[in-house]
């Protein structure tokens, strides 16, 4: 295994699909080893809100190097499917260093907060909890229902993060890209890195 850091990132249908695309770029860009799982919907979702064309019949690597400018060499990417739950981010004894589900849908916060593992993403986010590392999860829907916040609640008191997709404008977003950027900035700063897609709020004039 390369000597880069390890992080699942996990996408599946909520609206938001451009914070998942920008975390990538990002995490690309700073070297990281990204273990990627899309659920199906987050393919649909994909292409129902990006006009990017990516074909996820092909590998997905050189097709984010394309997109982003993103330099053979930096970082790696490695991509597994839904259903192959004898993958090695199954298991407790593939170190990684977290995960994100960016965004999460419904569905999946419902799985993970119940323990279902029933496919690559639960059971995944399952192991982070058991091995109490971090999970952060970019929960989007509105308004919420007293299920979604219950299980959000139950996430939070297994150890989990639950980071609702909340771009702030303080930091003037002039592009759709800004605002995914606050995201993957946030997502970043969580994981334990010094993140510059965004500047620190330093304190207001008055
Ligand atoms: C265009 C589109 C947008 C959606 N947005 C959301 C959303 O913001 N939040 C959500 O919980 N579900 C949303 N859904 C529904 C989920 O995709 C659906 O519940 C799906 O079963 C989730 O499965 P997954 O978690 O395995 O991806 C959306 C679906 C579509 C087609």
């Amino acid at each position: 295994m390369s000597q880069r850091d390890q992080i699942i990132v996990a996408v599946t249908g909520a609206s938001g699909s451009l914070y998942a695309l920008r975390t990538i770029r990002a995490m690309l860009l700073m070297d990281l080893h990204i273990h990627l799982v899309l659920s199906d919907y987050a393919r649909v979702v994909i292409n129902e809100e990006v006009d990017l064309n990516l074909d996820f019949k092909s590998p997905l690597l050189p097709q984010f190097r394309k997109l982003y400018s993103i330099p053979e060499g930096k970082g790696e990417l490695t991509d597994y499917p839904l259903k192959n739950q004898a993958a090695a981010i199954a298991s407790g004894s593939f170190t990684v260093k977290g995960m994100v589900v960016v965004p999460c849908s419904m569905k999946t916060l419902a799985g993970i907060a119940h323990g279902f593992s029933s496919n690559l993403i639960e059971r995944s986010a399952d192991v982070q909890l058991k091995e109490r590392r971090k999970l952060i999860l970019v929960a989007r829907e509105t308004p919420l229902s007293l299920i979604h916040l219950k299980n959000m609640t139950a996430v939070t008191e297994a150890g989990g993060i639950i980071l609702p997709a909340m771009p702030a404008f303080y930091q003037k977003p002039q592009t759709f890209d800004d605002l995914g950027d606050f995201m993957a900035g946030r997502i970043l700063s969580l994981l334990g890195y010094d993140q510059t897609l965004f500047p620190k709020w330093e304190g207001g004039n008055k």
